[in-house]
């Protein structure tokens, strides 16, 4: 009898969030303009999603559009909402059939109505399947998703339904957004810049970092599995000694 050796024989993260960065680049490099990139880098989108998937990944997390993406030229920023339209319509059922819960985080109340239509309809199709859940951060920013917690929080308060002192780290955890999913393990940045960019600021308190100099629209199979492998090796100590956590 011949052994398998499964991928699953690695210890796989439950929870992956990627910076999906360097799609301009990619097509400067090219001679094309920067929203061709952000056509190819769908098709990363795509293969990263079933990746995920194939691994057993939990959790994925995709940052699509910053709020501070919005100073970028308004034709680029038209073209970005106009490929995430046309994404969500063409894959939505394909999430569906293969049982992912779908979900945007950020505060897409900027967005066209037509958009926040299609995000809702999106996450209500999706909303009681069991496999994956694949969130999108649109409009999000770290630091907004902290503040907006607090809001939530101060209200509380402010009804006498919470007392400060009763205020702890889980508090604010419920009201941020991916509460319920598990902690963040692993934080993908490619593209070649080694910052967080007010991504998961919160979320990522423990999270891996890996940073890889592939721009978005080079990243397959096999570079998302290079950061799980290199995850796999990892040593996470949480504050522990290297001894206590062998153990
Ligand atoms: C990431 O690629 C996509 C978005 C931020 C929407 P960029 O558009 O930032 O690509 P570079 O960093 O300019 O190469
Ligand atoms: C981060 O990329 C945001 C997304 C990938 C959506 P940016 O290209 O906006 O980040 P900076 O501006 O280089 O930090
Ligand atoms: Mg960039």
């Amino acid at each position: 009898m011949t052994e398998v050796i499964t991928e699953n024989s690695i210890k796989v993260p439950q929870h992956v969030a990627i910076i999906m960065d360097g799609n301009g680049r990619w097509a400067q490099q090219r001679g094309k303009s920067r929203v061709a990139g952000h056509k190819s880098g769908v098709e990363s989108v795509r293969t990263s999603v079933s990746t995920a998937i194939k691994q057993g990944i939990k959790a994925l997390t995709l940052f699509a559009f910053s709020s501070e993406n919005w100073q970028r030229p308004e034709q680029e920023v038209s073209v970005l909402m106009d490929l995430f339209m046309f994404v969500l319509t063409r894959e939505v059922k394909k999430l569906h059939k293969n049982d992912v819960r779908f979900q945007v985080i950020g505060d897409v109340s900027r967005f066209s109505d037509k958009l926040q239509k299609k995000i809702k309809d999106s996450e209500d199709l999706t909303a009681n399947n069991k496999g994956m859940v694949l969130s999108v951060a649109a409009n999000y920013g770290g630091r907004w998703d902290i503040v907006n917690a607090a809001k939530i929080v101060a209200e509380k308060v402010a009804n006498n339904t919470l007392s400060v002192d009763d205020i702890t780290e889980d508090t604010l955890n419920e009201y941020t957004s991916l509460a319920n999913l598990p902690e963040l393990d692993l934080l993908i940045r490619t593209g070649g810049d080694f910052r967080i960019s007010n991504f998961l600021l919160w979320q990522a308190a423990y999270a891996e970092l890996y940073f890889t100099d592939t721009l978005w629209p080079d990243f397959d199979e096999e570079a998302f599995n290079a950061a799980i492998n290199c995850f796999d090796q990892r040593e996470r100590r949480f504050g522990q000694t290297g001894e206590q956590v062998k153990i």
